[in-house]
């Protein structure tokens, strides 16, 4: 009975297995270690092994690494601006031979039997870097470990293929299962393999030198308010980031830090953050928890800030930036009342990515949203109102969009918001100030004639 249960259940897990229809005649796969999340580019040639067309081919991922894929793109090889749809699978299967895998089904163009593809595919994840050993000194260098598979891990049989490890001065392989250890070409790490059979999997960790902060970004609020009246787009962004680098050893030393900061000239530790803005940003500030932080200076499109503390591995820093820019570079008048305004999704620091980030947008009061188009799939969209400063009607309109796991890549990208904003609600603002200052002037008035009669009557 027991073993019966065991058995429907294992059963239940092995699931879906693609058909085997196709073989990777080449199959490429670059892993980017230069960020503090990985990010793969694969280019596989497919045969379709079938006797007739065959436009689905199933591309296995280790289910260790889905669940924390960020960003996933397939596309034609030559073609890579033309995305080819996917479907996802919910549940991991694991295949005879063991690797627990999830299936992204890819629609390509109707192959003809014999014929070959190509596609390239382009994926970020995160939190899988580990810093090893987990604590280091202040002077020590950091060296991380990345655990994945060393040859192709396919549902289909892959004639020859390529690793390459791109980002890493100095890499080793740990625990070596084969004889292979690759070799040093044009600064890459490269293993060549010959045959792999379908579903085979080879574990292997990789430890590289990386002397640097793996910053993390916990959770970003980026408001954007949009004015009218003042052209301008404004943004307010609070980061809540983490170094997810090495602790340290023993306790922090302030004397020792001071000691050794012009040792520190690589480390681990957050020292100074480059931090991306918009193009013509003004009146950019740096605030943290106990102020305003004037060591920031700033280039171009980039703002270089130094936190107050150095922020080693394990530590947290919270800290908000903000600047302005023109609103007529990112607004589009569509007619008389309708417009459409070019949120960029993320600036922030480059090759970190991000678990939460809360985008809300202020329109303008009295605005109605009318669409929006987020090409970073959001979780979550709240339209509500905030009330500031002079609003006296319902305040500024908002629109709130909740999104998980992103990376800094994807901030390239624009969220578009059309909305309706008329000439009534345009007017709306200097009605409503000057009707205050008609109020405040009518009361001044009456305060005066009060005052008048007062000294009369003395
Ligand atoms: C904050 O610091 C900046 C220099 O980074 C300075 O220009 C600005 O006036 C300061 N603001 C306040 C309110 O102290
Ligand atoms: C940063 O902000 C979060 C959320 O408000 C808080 O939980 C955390 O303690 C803060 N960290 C620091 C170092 O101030």
């Amino acid at each position: 009975m027991k073993l019966l249960s065991l058995l429907a259940l294992t059963a239940g897990v092995l699931g879906f297995s693609p058909p085997k229809d196709w073989e990777n005649v080449a199959f490429t796969r670059s892993v980017d270690l230069s960020r503090s999340y990985v990010r793969e580019d694969l280019t596989i040639e497919i045969q379709n092994l079938a006797d007739s067309p065959n436009s689905e081919y199933y591309l296995a991922v280790p289910n260790f690494e889905y669940e924390k894929m960020s960003v996933l793109s397939v596309f034609p090889l030559n073609n890579p601006d033309q995305l080819l749809p996917l479907e996802y699978t919910e549940d991991a299967s694991i295949s005879s031979s063991g690797p627990v895998v999830n299936y992204v089904r890819v629609s390509v163009p109707p192959i003809a039997p014999r014929s070959t593809y190509k596609i390239g595919v382009s994926m970020s994840i995160t939190n899988s870097l580990e810093p090893l050993p987990a604590k280091i000194g202040m002077l020590d260098e950091q060296t991380v470990v990345l655990r994945t598979n060393k040859e192709p891990l396919s549902a289909y049989d892959t004639v020859k293929s390529i690793l390459r490890f791109t980002g890493v001065s100095e890499a080793t392989e740990i625990a070596a299962s084969d004889e292979n250890r690759g070799e040093i070409k044009n600064g890459a790490l490269v293993f060549a393999f010959g045959e792999t059979l379908a579903f085979q999997s080879h574990p292997m960790g990789l430890l590289y030198k990386h002397n640097e902060p793996l910053i993390k970004v916990n959770k970003l609020s980026r408001g954007v308010w949009i004015s009218h009246l003042g052209d301008t787009i404004q943004f307010v962004e609070e980061y809540e980031i983490t170094n997810a680098a090495a602790e340290l050893d023993k306790g922090f030393s302030r004397a020792d830090f001071m000691l050794n900061k012009n040792a520190m000239r690589s480390t681990h530790a957050i020292t100074a953050m480059e931090l991306l803005v918009e193009e013509g940003a003004r009146d950019l500030f740096f605030t943290d928890l106990v102020g305003n932080v004037s060591t920031s200076r700033v280039f171009d499109d980039k703002m270089y800030i130094k936190p107050r503390y150095p922020v080693f591995g394990g530590w947290h820093y919270n800290f908000t930036i903000g600047w302005t820019n023109t609103l007529g570079d990112y607004l589009t008048k569509l007619s008389s009342d309708e417009y459409v305004v070019r949120i960029p999704f993320l600036n922030g620091p480059p090759g970190s990515p991000y678990d939460t980030v809360e985008l809300s947008v202020y329109l303008p009061e009295g605005a109605e949203i009318v669409s929006v188009d987020s090409p970073p799939g959001f979780k979550k969209r709240e339209d509500g109102y905030e009330f500031s400063y002079f609003d006296l009607g319902k305040g500024h309109t908002k629109l709130e969009l909740q999104f998980e796991n992103m990376v800094d890549t994807l901030g390239k990208m624009d969220i578009l918001v059309k909305y309706k904003y008329g000439t009534a609600a345009y007017l709306t603002k200097p009605f409503n100030v000057a009707k205050y200052l008609l109020i405040a002037l009518l009361a001044y008035l009456a305060l005066s004639k009060v005052d008048v009669t007062l000294k009369a009557k003395k």
